[in-house]
């Protein structure tokens, strides 16, 4: 039998857990995709400055520190994993294999399983540290996606600038959606 879809997403304590918000609502609006959703400690913290909620979502809430979860162990089919926002200390534990937190196993989990992560970035500017686990990561296999968004596409409210970031994650996990516009379509 044919299972949903499943993703997997950690928030960590980057600025722009915002990005994180509209990527919950925008999945949880399918029928067809299940969602495991960690959040760190800073997280949290950094949510609760940006006044954004994160709980309540009709998904599978994990623990961080929760090695026990299934999403820990490669015999645990997802799909995609993403870390959005990826701070700069999540980044170096994934790109080192460093795994102390259930985000960074489940993410190494999706580099040996050669299953599809996306790491959205966000810090500036970037020192050589940066970088360099950029590149390990990308070179692992991580889809590196700083969230940068554009602005040709004139973004009216703080939603609209989030979902432009948003929808490229979608399109990256193959879950069809309606936001935004594309170009010369
Ligand atoms: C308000 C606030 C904003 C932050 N913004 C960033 C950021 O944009 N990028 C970053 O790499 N770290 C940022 N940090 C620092 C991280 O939260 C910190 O390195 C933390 O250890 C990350 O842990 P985590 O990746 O386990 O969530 C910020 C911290 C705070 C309190």
């Amino acid at each position: 039998m044919r299972r949903m879809k499943r993703i997997v997403v950690g928030v960590t304590g980057a600025s722009g857990t915002l990005y994180a918000k509209r990527l919950i609502e925008a999945i949880t609006k399918t029928n067809y995709v299940e969602m495991y959703l960690i959040i760190s400690d800073t997280a949290k913290t950094v949510a609760r400055l940006e006044e954004v909620e994160l709980s309540g979502y009709p998904v599978h809430y994990e623990e961080n520190c929760d090695f026990t979860a299934g999403i820990a162990s490669g015999s645990f089919l997802f799909d995609a994993m993403v870390v959005v926002p990826c701070s700069m200390k999540s980044l170096a534990a994934i790109a080192n294999g460093h795994s102390t937190t259930l985000i960074a196993r489940a993410a190494d989990v999706a580099l040996k399983e050669r299953r599809k992560l996306i790491l959205v970035l966000r810090e500036t500017p970037y020192s050589r540290v940066h970088l360099v686990n950029m590149l390990a990561a990308h070179d692992a296999g991580a889809t590196i996606m700083p969230a940068s968004p554009p602005l040709y596409t004139h973004p009216q409210t703080i939603n609209d600038l989030a979902d432009t970031i948003v929808s490229r994650v979608l399109d990256h996990c193959g879950i069809s959606h309606a936001i935004g516009s594309r170009w010369k379509e």
